[in-house]
């Protein structure tokens, strides 16, 4: 699995698509959640959301894990173009299935659109490792698709989450080939739901969990 091809051009495909509403539903919680001092970011792309992060929580310091090279260069590149080049960022390329954080240190987790990439199993695995990295006052931010719950806006997110599962395993042979709620498993971790939106017709959603 790999994101390399595909992130030239992630973002060109996001706005014909998706317009800003991607990106609304990433940054709709960061305006809720305590300042954190420690922020560590799984698969953060092309480092969107870390320039929304960094605006408003300058002084934080904050890991990125990213399997994909290119994203992390164009994160890198993105931080440099908005004036943030000396923001307190570490980027690490690894696999988040194998990297392990160090225990008890991140006070906020970030996972926008990432939880989505991965099976059942793969899930159940890796929540309980990023949770080992979390200290226990910890916040976790999740942004990503969902069924909606009914009527014509069911249809239409299965149909949608449906084909960009065929795209993106096509693209980056994603292993993930169906949406799994991550809810069990961060309740399972010790995290609670304070609070979460809905965006698109119900088939986007930012949820804020708690220790
Ligand atoms: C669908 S993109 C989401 C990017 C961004 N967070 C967003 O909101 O659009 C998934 C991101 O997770 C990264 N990724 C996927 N699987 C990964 C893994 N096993 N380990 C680390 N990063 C991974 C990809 O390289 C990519 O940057």
């Amino acid at each position: 699995m790999s994101f390399d091809r595909l992130a030239p051009h992630y973002r060109w495909i996001e706005a014909l698509f998706a317009g800003e509403r991607l990106q609304r539903c990433r940054t709709a919680l960061l305006d809720a959640i305590s300042p954190p001092r420690n922020v560590l970011i799984y698969g953060e792309g092309n480092g969107r959301f870390l320039v929304e992060l960094l605006r408003r929580f300058p002084h934080t310091q904050t890991t990125v894990v990213d399997s994909s090279g290119t994203m992390i260069d164009l994160a890198r590149m993105r931080l440099k173009r908005e004036g943030l080049a000396d923001a307190k960022v570490q980027f690490i390329q690894a696999d988040a299935l194998v990297w392990q954080p160090q225990t008890s240190s991140f006070d906020l987790i970030v996972t926008c659109f990432f939880l989505d990439c991965f099976r059942e199993d793969q899930l159940q695995q890796l929540i309980p490792v990023i949770a080992g990295g979390a200290t226990s006052d910890a916040q976790w931010l999740v942004a990503d698709f969902q069924i909606a719950s009914s009527g014509l806006r069911r249809w239409r997110s299965r149909m949608i989450v449906g084909l960009l599962y065929v795209f993106f395993r096509f693209a980056t042979r994603l292993p993930g080939w169906r949406l799994i709620d991550p809810a069990p498993c961060l309740r399972a971790a010790g995290f609670t739901c304070e609070q979460q939106t809905e965006h698109d017709h119900g088939m986007l959603y930012s949820s804020w969990w708690a220790r």
